[in-house]
């Protein structure tokens, strides 16, 4: 099977009318794990699991004692995602694969494809939650302890049958990495817009994730006087336009609150209980900081003003992740012996990439996405450069493979 039709094949799995719902150690999502590892198998690779539901396949190189590049990406979507974002990385990995493979290529180092476990963080409060872990940012036992927006745990999620960890794979004990590959979609309009079929990520932008709680008081919407209320709707309303303002005056910022929950969530209740989730980009760290701030102040108003309490807890704070460029260059070698061209391209989505690039080198290959949509059901990328990222990685395992031994370890 090509890229296309796997595509295609994972787009039903989670599929709803508003797009497709795959979040972490839910069945839709253990059911894509298992069609990877099928594939996988069914093409002689071997594939292991690790305790976060990271799944790899691998396949062997020359030299027994040579760590792994590693090429990934995720099976996990957003609420209403499209069949793209993560999947094609996945699958794209797994063709790379099979056509090093069909060409004879010989590797020095094995290479596995990977399906890291839960990079959108749409039901545990984490973004990149599996290939954080195995880059030792977080810690397995912290993130047993995360608790999803249905109130269920990690640690009960993994145990369960329906969403669990995949029956008959072996664990998987190796950590050392000596390269990391993620192929993914664009999700902006740059590279379309550019008339190109290619992007090489320069940098990954700094990326924040928090949750205010507001506690008002509730009361009846007929009986209480509003100069005696303690809404913890109106408050957060408040806080949420500030955010905006705040990252709008900022510059070369994003600030986002894509999820309320509002308590009790009646008409003629006064709400009591708000929650909301904060998303905050940057390239620049000190933008953030900055948003942050003003945030912070805000919340000083609200509760000196609305007789309300806010708590907010941070769950993640990544610094920019420069991509490795010598591997940039490794990927430039293999399109131009494509016949191809490229732009270099910032990423304001995140991506596994955030986290290997944290420890080892790592790059990333775009393509484009029709429109410049992502995070919708109409996320979409021609089947022609869907086909040509994949021979594009393919290349760029081929030249990193001969140059990560001379290329040290990073930290930042
Ligand atoms: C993942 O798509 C993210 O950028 O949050
Ligand atoms: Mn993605
Ligand atoms: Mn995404």
């Amino acid at each position: 099977m090509n890229v296309v039709e796997r595509l295609e094949a994972l787009r039903a799995l989670g599929a709803h009318e508003h797009g497709i719902d795959r979040a972490l150690l839910t069945p839709a999502e253990r059911a894509a794990r298992a069609l990877f590892a099928s594939w996988a198998r069914a093409s002689g690779f071997t594939v292991t699991q690790d305790g976060v539901s990271n799944l790899f396949a691998r396949r062997n190189g020359s030299r027994a004692d040579a760590k792994p590049i590693l090429v990934g990406s995720h099976l996990d979507t957003v609420p209403t995602g499209g069949a793209y974002d993560g999947a094609y990385g996945v699958a794209g990995a797994l063709c790379a694969l099979e056509l090093l493979d069909a060409r004879g290529i010989t590797t020095v180092h094995p290479v596995e494809a990977v399906a890291w476990a839960g990079e959108e963080g749409s039901r545990f409060p984490l973004g990149a939650l599996g290939s954080s872990v195995f880059a030792g940012l977080n810690d397995e036992s912290t993130v047993r302890k995360l608790v999803g927006d249905d109130g269920v745990t990690f640690a009960d999620a993994l145990a369960s049958r329906e969403g669990g960890l995949l029956d008959g794979v072996p664990m998987r004990a190796q950590r050392d990495v000596a390269a990391y590959l993620e192929l993914h979609v664009e999700q902006g309009p740059v590279l379309e817009d550019r008339g190109l079929s290619l992007g090489i990520v320069t940098a990954i932008a700094a990326q924040r994730r928090l949750r205010a709680t507001v506690t008002g008081r509730s009361g009846h919407a007929g009986m209480v006087p509003m100069a005696m209320r303690a809404d913890a709707l109106a408050a957060a309303a408040e806080l949420v336009l500030e955010l905006e303002r705040a990252a709008r005056e900022t510059g070369d910022a994003v600030a986002t609150v894509g999820r309320m929950v509002v308590e009790p969530n009646g008409t003629n209740v006064v709400p009591g209980r708000v929650v909301f989730s904060l998303d905050l980009r940057s390239p620049d760290a000190e933008r953030l900081d900055a948003i942050e701030r003003r945030f912070r102040e805000a919340i000083e108003r609200a509760q000196a003003q609305r007789g309300v309490r806010v708590e907010v807890e941070s769950f993640e704070r990544r610094s920019a992740t420069p991509m490795t460029p010598e591997l940039r260059e490794a990927i430039a070698r293999a399109i131009r012996s494509l016949g191809q061209s490229y732009a270099d391209v910032p990423s304001g989505a995140g991506h596994d990439a955030m986290s290997l690039g944290k420890i080892v080198p790592a790059a990333m290959i775009f393509v484009p996405s029709i429109g410049g949509e992502s995070h919708v059901r109409e996320e979409r990328t021609a089947d022609a450069d869907l086909l040509l990222g994949v021979e594009a990685l393919a290349a760029s395992i081929v030249e990193v493979d001969a140059i990560c031994d001379s290329l040290s370890a990073v930290r930042h």
